[in-house]
């Protein structure tokens, strides 16, 4: 089965040092779809192979690890849960938030989105120079959350605070206890817990002030309403999924097209190719590069290997997301490409409920960065990355420009 070659392969993608360029190691782990690691776990790398995966029910999300890290202070939330419970939370918050119920609450967004991008360009330094990680890319998704909750804009900055701990709190550092990190991100979680409590307390009975509020007084929903403790995860839930990973979709989308002036030209000049080129992105350059599964009630055959109950399944989207039995030239950046069906926003019960949020989010950002930053280039390339195998992206992005129009 190739075996030990599979196993060190996992181990060469997870080392920090392959951060900036995993890919030509994922094409080798597809050569074995589906691995066997030396501590017993499993990684699945093709496309095929993750998609099944990824809707099948003898895998479970419920994470043993991450309960027993938080020491119970918070439940699980969604992103931890398995059905019933799973589709019935689920489907309490899709009503505040996704289609059919709410169609228009992310395009209805799209206005204040563009002028939060524009304040923060009209920010960017005079001389010519800017990290679009700290002065872009990390401000505007955790601005937009805010809104979309209902936090006051004068609690934003703590509320940033926060974000930065929880960010912190998922990116493994060499030399570091990682129970300690752990530890620390729990303790995060539980204080935004906290304040997010106060902040339904003190608005009980309003309405019509972000999704925090609705929710909270969603009585007569089937399987509703939710409880005050299933609110607050759930809160901190969409705090945590959409902050990281949209960072990084917009900071990988603007190192793509900084790599490739065409596109960059090609996005100044018809900004509706934006949702192609996000979709394009998704696939690419993945920001949740993998997901983790276990194997639970029985043991699950793919192909010609058995993955036994209780295992660990690492499922490798973006490995899967360059699968040449799945994408003609997977490995070239085209927007063009006629099927962009990526594993990038999962697949199946799980699949990312904030996708048409980010995708408009990365839409605005890129479409206003390329219009608005004339003779932009990179000044350091690979640039400098975040530790994180599993959320990658850049931990900066130096760029230089003649002038902001
Ligand atoms: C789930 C990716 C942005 C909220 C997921 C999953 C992926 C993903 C891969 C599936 C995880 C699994 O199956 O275990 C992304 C990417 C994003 C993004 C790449 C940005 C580029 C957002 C945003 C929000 C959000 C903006 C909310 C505002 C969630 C939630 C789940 C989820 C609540 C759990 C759904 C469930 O368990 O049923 N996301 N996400 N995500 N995402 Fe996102």
């Amino acid at each position: 089965m190739g075996g030990m070659n599979g196993e060190s392969l996992m181990r060469r993608i997870l080392d920090p040092d392959s951060r900036a360029d995993p890919y030509p190691l994922y094409a080798e782990l597809r050569r074995t779809p589906v691995c066997r690691q030396e501590d017993g776990s499993y990684a699945v790398s093709t496309y095929h192979e993750v998609l099944a995966l990824l809707h099948d029910p003898r895998l479970t999300s419920v994470n043993a690890e991450q309960e027993a890290a938080d020491g119970g202070r918070l439940p699980p939330s969604i992103l931890g849960m398995d059905p019933p419970e799973h589709d019935r939370v689920r489907s309490l918050l899709m009503r505040q938030f996704g289609p059919p119920h709410t169609p228009n609450l992310i395009n209805d967004m799209r206005g204040d989105l563009e002028a939060t991008v524009d304040g923060l360009i009209d920010a960017f330094p005079e001389e010519g120079k800017a990290d679009l990680v700290d002065a872009f890319a990390y401000p505007f998704p955790v601005t937009v959350i805010c809104r979309l909750l209902g936090v006051p804009p004068e609690d934003e900055p703590r509320f940033r605070g926060w974000a930065d701990k929880l960010v912190a709190s998922i990116d493994p550092r060499p030399g570091e206890d990682p129970a300690v990190r752990l530890r620390q991100g729990a303790e995060t979680r539980q204080e935004l817990a906290l304040y997010l409590n106060d902040l339904v307390e003190k608005g009980a009975g309003r309405s019509g002030d972000g999704m925090l509020f609705r929710l909270a007084g969603d009585r007569d929903a089937e399987g509703g309403p939710l409880s005050r403790l299933e609110l607050l995860v759930a809160s901190v839930l969409l705090l945590i999924a959409g902050h990281e990973t949209t960072v990084n979709l917009i900071t990988n989308g603007a190192l793509t097209l900084l790599r490739r002036p065409e596109q960059w030209e090609r996005l100044r000049r018809e900004p509706e190719i934006a949702p192609r080129l996000v979709e394009e992105l998704l696939r690419f350059e993945p920001p949740v590069q993998m997901i983790p599964r276990r194997g639970a009630l029985a043991d699950i055959e793919v192909g010609d290997v058995t993955i036994p109950a209780g295992s660990t399944v690492a499922l490798v989207l973006a490995s899967g997301n360059r699968d040449p039995k799945r994408f003609t030239d997977p490995e070239a950046f085209d927007p063009d490409r006629p099927d962009i069906e990526h594993l990038g926003f999962g697949s199946g019960i799980h699949i990312c409920f904030g996708a048409p949020l980010a995708r408009l989010e990365a839409q605005v950002a890129l479409t206003r960065l390329v219009r608005r930053l004339d003779g932009a280039r990179l000044l350091q390339d690979p640039p400098p990355y975040r530790s994180s195998a599993v959320l990658r992206g850049p931990r900066h992005l130096a760029v230089g420009f003649d002038r902001v129009l």
